[in-house]
């Protein structure tokens, strides 16, 4: 069975109400082509933009969540939070939490169960740092980073999960990992997903390259045999840009 190519916009900290509202309606007004196709507005714009996206098949997803169901936790939001307010996905363990917030492999993977618990499905992230990559670690850091972040994810879930490929050098940096390069993590990470598995639902779980993609390169990325669309950062803020990027994956 052939993967539905997945293309999701991370807005990251990016976007007021009345920004992200016109953004999503520039979106609408345009035809979508037959990729699935995600944005992860800021918490405060979800509900929002969830009421703008009611009828449409674009699909709502949160940048982030807390690993309890409730309780005293202040400035956390949960899964059933985000499913309430009409999120599909949630994103987990982006390098910038990693990095800039502390988030562990071992956090992730609590948010990661979470997130399916609560009714979502997860985009983990995974990626290696220039001085990982140069030392030649990033297999085994991406390899470490995605069994920590499926520790709580039965085979039975396993395609409510989406694994994002993101070399943090590549970042919000200009600088693509070439196709290759990815294409080449890709498919360490789809036999990984094999071993856990099994074949079959490693060939149907869908992964996704991140970092620098944009109108000029995404083509190329994701006609690589492993990847199956992108999570986009920059390039996802303005509509034209996020467009080309969701054509060239359809
Ligand atoms: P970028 O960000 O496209 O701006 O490099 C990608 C991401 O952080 O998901």
């Amino acid at each position: 069975m052939a993967r539905v190519k997945f293309v999701c916009g991370n807005w990251k900290m990016h976007k007021t109400l009345g920004e992200a509202v016109a953004l999503v309606d520039g979106l609408l007004a345009s035809p979508i082509p037959h990729v699935e196709v995600g944005i992860a507005p800021p918490f405060t714009a979800l509900h929002a933009v969830s009421k703008r996206l009611a009828g449409s098949k674009l699909v709502l997803a949160a940048q982030n969540l807390h690993f309890e169901a409730e309780g005293a936790y202040t400035g956390e939001v949960s899964a059933a939070m985000l499913a309430d307010v009409g999120c599909r996905y949630a994103i987990v363990g982006h390098s910038e939490r990693r990095q800039l917030f502390g988030e562990t492999d071992a956090g992730c993977g609590k948010k990661v169960g979470a997130a399916l618990r609560g009714g979502l499905r997860a985009i983990l992230c995974v990626g290696e740092t220039l001085a990982e990559r140069e030392a030649q670690r990033t297999l085994e850091v991406v390899g470490r980073q995605l069994e920590a972040g499926l520790a709580e994810v039965e085979a039975g879930r396993a395609l409510d999960v989406v694994v994002a490929y993101e070399p943090v050098w590549a970042i919000g940096t200009g600088k693509t990992a070439t196709p290759a390069q990815a294409q080449e993590v890709h498919a360490f990470l789809r036999g990984r997903l094999a071993a856990r598995f099994g074949a079959e639902l490693a060939s149907q779980l869908r992964l996704q390259y991140g970092g620098s993609v944009k109108p000029g390169n995404a083509a190329e990325l994701f006609s690589q045999p492993d990847i199956d669309g992108g999570l986009i950062g920059g390039a996802a803020l303005d509509v034209p840009s996020f467009l080309a990027i969701c054509k060239a994956a359809g």
